[in-house]
């Protein structure tokens, strides 16, 4: 699929045939695809846990509310970033984290690959909602310093992506410097 067309074509996707499952082989070549994202300093620090058991499937909605149809998806990628590999600074005084950021790139990432492979997929937030994460990482086993970015649940699309409107707005975008 051309990049223009699968960046405007994605949708995301909450309804899955619950028939058909994505083959292990294809989840690999959906994260090995993602895995060319950008990072800060190059510093690719991702992690993905893929959860395939119908239990902690139809449970994630305990950890984070807005993940309910994950109950119905062939698995879910939980996208996470290794805060001790990716580009930070701790000083007292200058704190902050490119983590986050990166996670979310190769969360994207996933999002495109899946689209391109014919399966629907859909971003569910994580970081930064401290509990969220708490939850998760107390429920996968994940470290401290492994902080989950995204629930990416998958699956076949049970119906076709709908279309939607233009989400090019002209007027926003401002040449040279801000224009009303
Ligand atoms: C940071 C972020 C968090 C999101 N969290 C959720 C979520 O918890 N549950 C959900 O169903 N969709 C979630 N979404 C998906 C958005 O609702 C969706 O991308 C948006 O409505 C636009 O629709 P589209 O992806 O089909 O273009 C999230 C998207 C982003 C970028």
């Amino acid at each position: 699929m051309d990049i223009i067309e699968g960046l405007k074509t994605r949708r995301s996707v909450r309804r899955f045939d619950t028939t058909k499952k994505i083959p292990r082989a294809d989840i690999e070549k959906i994260i090995a695809a993602a895995s060319y994202a950008p990072s800060a300093h190059n510093t690719q620090p991702w992690h993905f846990v893929v959860i395939e058991d119908r239990e902690q499937l139809v449970a994630l909605h305990t950890l984070q509310p807005w993940t309910a149809f994950a109950k119905d998806a062939s698995c879910v990628i939980l996208v996470c970033a290794d805060t001790e590999v990716s580009f930070h600074r701790e000083k007292e005084s200058d704190q902050w984290s490119y983590a986050d950021i990166d996670g979310t790139l190769a969360a994207y990432g996933i999002l495109l690959a899946a689209h391109d492979l014919g399966y629907g997929a859909c971003f569910c937030g994580a970081a930064p909602m401290p509990l969220v994460i708490e939850k998760l990482q107390e429920r996968f086993g994940l470290p401290a310093n492994i902080r989950p970015t995204a629930i990416i649940p998958l699956g076949v699309p049970a119906t076709p992506n709908a279309k939607v409107n233009d989400r090019y707005h002209a007027e926003r975008v401002h040449w040279e410097k801000w224009s009303d």
